[in-house]
């Protein structure tokens, strides 16, 4: 199996693990204002201290020698920073792919001609609806046009047209002409990457999560439109897991083959491990990645099964998910060591029951959305200090 093979494929247990991700989380301020945005609800308290150009380079090269092989360069908006084409050509030197996620906020011809001489592989757009009202809305922006203008620049650029689509209650119904929409854009991949419960998406489940035969309807129209298209665009459907009877395996495994460099430096396994109690996440201002990776208690905390308990300890199935998400397993039931509550021999599965039956209560689905802004996150940091 090629590295690349391994990165998708994910790294089997046993093997020496290799963190071939790196997600490059270079600022978590944001222009929009998603209500389904998986960064931390406290981001506020970790936009200070941002990581300077030198101590971004010095971490691709660490990660780089470990055997990182893709750079995701995402945040927050990437492009709020105005070093990331010098990140980007220090990237292309060191052999990385490179993949820029971004809401297409700040690309202009002039970035977009520097990221290609530096030797950028991938812009992933983020798109939100085919309605200017629902795309405006659910981002608390009016970047409607906006999009469709970058979208038209990176395709004139020769890059491949990546578009990312979140799916939730409010778009969820337009799935068809949104692949509509991205055929006319010449999307060569479309990920309609359904809506996943953490940081500010847990939030606002009630008010987000579509039912299971919204879900299965979505599900009947892209298989219609892959029909169609054939080879022309690949559609990637990204279950929710809260309508699976397994969990999935969170990041293919703690600290098996994603390593993630948050804004101010804090390296983490997945995104939204800083919720997990008990942990002290190192820092690549003092700390090498190669011992991060390899020595940290942080990345050894849950790395392969020996942390489990039943029902996943003795689970046939513990190998292929093993035992689901460490941060949903905390976030529902309280107890980052139980079972992921999705899975239905959970003791905890109640809470997605739950879930499931109170996004169906019009009183909490009609219930104010919490976007994603500084004044919501300092409000819930003051409120959780209290
Ligand atoms: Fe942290 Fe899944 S998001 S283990």
């Amino acid at each position: 199996m090629s590295d690349f093979e391994a990165v998708n494929n994910g790294a089997k247990i046993g093997h020496a693990p290799k963190p071939l991700w790196l997600l490059a989380e270079v600022t978590y301020r944001c222009p929009l204002h998603c209500a389904f945005c998986y960064n931390p609800t406290d981001y506020v308290t970790h936009t200070q201290n941002e990581l300077t150009t030198e101590q971004w380079i010095k971490a691709l090269r660490e990660a780089r020698k470990l055997g990182a092989l893709q750079l995701g360069i995402s945040g927050g908006e990437p492009l709020l920073r105005d070093d990331i084409e010098e990140i980007v050509a220090e990237a292309g030197r060191l052999g990385y792919y490179t993949n820029l996620i971004t809401s297409g906020v700040g690309l202009t011809e002039k970035r977009i001609a520097e990221f290609k001489r530096g030797g950028l592989d991938h812009i992933q757009l983020s798109m939100h609806d085919i309605t200017k009202e629902i795309n405006n809305f659910i981002t608390d922006t009016n970047t409607f046009e906006l999009k469709k203008k970058v979208a038209a620049m990176i395709k004139e650029h020769d890059y491949p047209m990546v578009l990312n689509v979140v799916i939730h209650r409010y778009n969820i119904e337009h799935i068809g002409e949104i692949l509509d929409m991205a055929e006319q854009i010449g999307a060569d991949y479309v990920e309609l990457a359904n809506t996943q419960y953490y940081g500010w998406s847990l939030l606002n489940r009630a008010q987000l999560m579509p039912t299971k035969e919204q879900l299965l309807k979505a599900e009947a129209v892209t298989n219609k439109f892959r029909e169609r298209v054939g080879n022309k665009m690949k559609v990637f459907f990204v279950v929710p897991d809260y309508y699976a009877d397994r969990p999935k395996k969170c990041m293919n495994g703690w600290g098996e083959v994603f390593m993630i460099v948050t804004a101010n430096g804090d390296v983490l396994p997945c995104h939204s491990a800083r919720v997990l109690p008990g942990l002290t996440f190192p820092n690549v201002k003092d700390a090498d990645l190669d011992w991060v990776w390899n020595e940290s208690p942080a990345f050894m905390k849950y790395r392969g099964d020996d942390w489990m308990k039943e029902p996943c300890r003795t689970c046939p199935d513990k190998e292929k998910d093993l035992g689901g998400c460490r941060c949903q397993a905390f976030l529902l039931s309280g107890d980052a060591e139980s079972a992921d509550p999705v899975c239905s021999l959970s003791p905890n599965h109640h809470l997605i029951e739950k879930a499931i039956e109170d996004a169906k209560n019009p009183q909490l689905a009609a219930q104010p959305i919490v976007f994603r802004n500084d004044k919501n996150s300092r409000k819930l940091v003051d409120g959780e200090s209290d």
